[in-house]
């Protein structure tokens, strides 16, 4: 493939499932074989434990490329999956959201420092649950934008700070860039749920809402503890199997959108 595709994973409000799905779809595209860069925005570095990498072990960090201009190659890690890597995160990056603004030009630092130089066909970047300076460099330099939701009032409701964030970002320093909207942590036999869902469709429409939903499954609790993707850990589990279709959703949106072709699993 000829160049890295930049898929961010964010949502201001905290648990919708940005890092598990940061992980399972990762995993889903590297089972397509596909190269998947994985990179930690959040200091609470749960990416970086859910792939099996201890943060504060003397690596390099995420912080040390948006704070302290390190080339991106020296910080990759490799993880346990073959062809999954990742750029871990350590508490260090707490100051970020203070120290960021400071520094000249700064909502495309990261977006620079991904450049066109890495050999990966996806890379996603995992943010914090919050809308601030690091979460605008993920929106800066992302092709793509998906936001987990859950199916709730509360978490449908803050899905409008990130239509503001997207215009905000799209009107500075990246224009093209697109969203795409999924519902996680979903219970069909909740009205709720269902009524938020329809709701969900009516405003977002096919072009906003992924199809693919992913529905409540224990099984994703545990795979962090063991550090890695939930289809190498439980191949048939209902997310995995949902986590797949995403995935193979996500190529074939981006596909429609660049028309190009990417590999399909065999
Ligand atoms: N489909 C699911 N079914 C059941 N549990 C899930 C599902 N998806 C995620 N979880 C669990 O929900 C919790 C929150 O998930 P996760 O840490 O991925 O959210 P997050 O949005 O990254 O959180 P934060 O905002 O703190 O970064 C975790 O315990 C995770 O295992
Ligand atoms: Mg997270």
């Amino acid at each position: 493939m000829s160049r890295n595709y930049t898929i961010t994973i964010a949502n201001e409000k905290g648990g919708v499932a940005k890092t598990t799905s940061a992980v399972s779809l990762a995993g889903a595209f590297v089972e397509m074989g596909l190269r998947v860069l994985t990179i930690d925005l959040d200091p609470q570095s749960n990416l970086t434990l859910a792939l099996g990498h201890k943060p504060n072990t003397g690596t390099l960090s995420i912080s040390d490329i948006l704070l302290k201009s390190e080339n991106i190659s020296n910080a990759i890690v490799p993880t346990s999956i073959e062809n999954l890597d990742l750029v871990p995160s350590n508490s260090e990056l707490g100051v970020a959201e203070r120290f960021l603004p400071v520094r000249k030009n700064h909502d495309t630092i990261l977006r620079n420092s991904l450049g066109n130089f890495l050999d990966y066909d996806f890379i996603i970047l995992d943010c914090p649950p919050a809308l601030g300076a690091v979460t605008l460099n993920a929106l800066t330099a992302a092709d793509m934008l998906i936001i987990p939701t859950q199916a709730e009032y509360f978490s449908a409701y803050a899905l409008k700070n990130m239509m503001a964030a997207i215009r905000q970002v799209r009107s500075q320093n990246n224009p093209s860039l697109i969203y795409r909207i999924f519902i996680t942590m979903y219970d069909g036999r909740n009205r709720a749920h269902r009524t938020l869902r329809d709701q969900l469709q009516t405003t977002f429409g096919n072009d906003g809402l992924l199809k693919t939903m992913i529905e409540i499954d224990t099984k994703l609790r545990e795979s962090p503890i063991v550090g890695i993707p939930i289809m190498h850990y439980v191949s048939k589990t209902r997310s995995a199997q949902q986590y797949r279709a995403m995935a193979e959703e996500l190529i074939e949106n981006v596909g429609e959108l660049e028309q190009k072709q990417f590999a399909k699993p065999a």
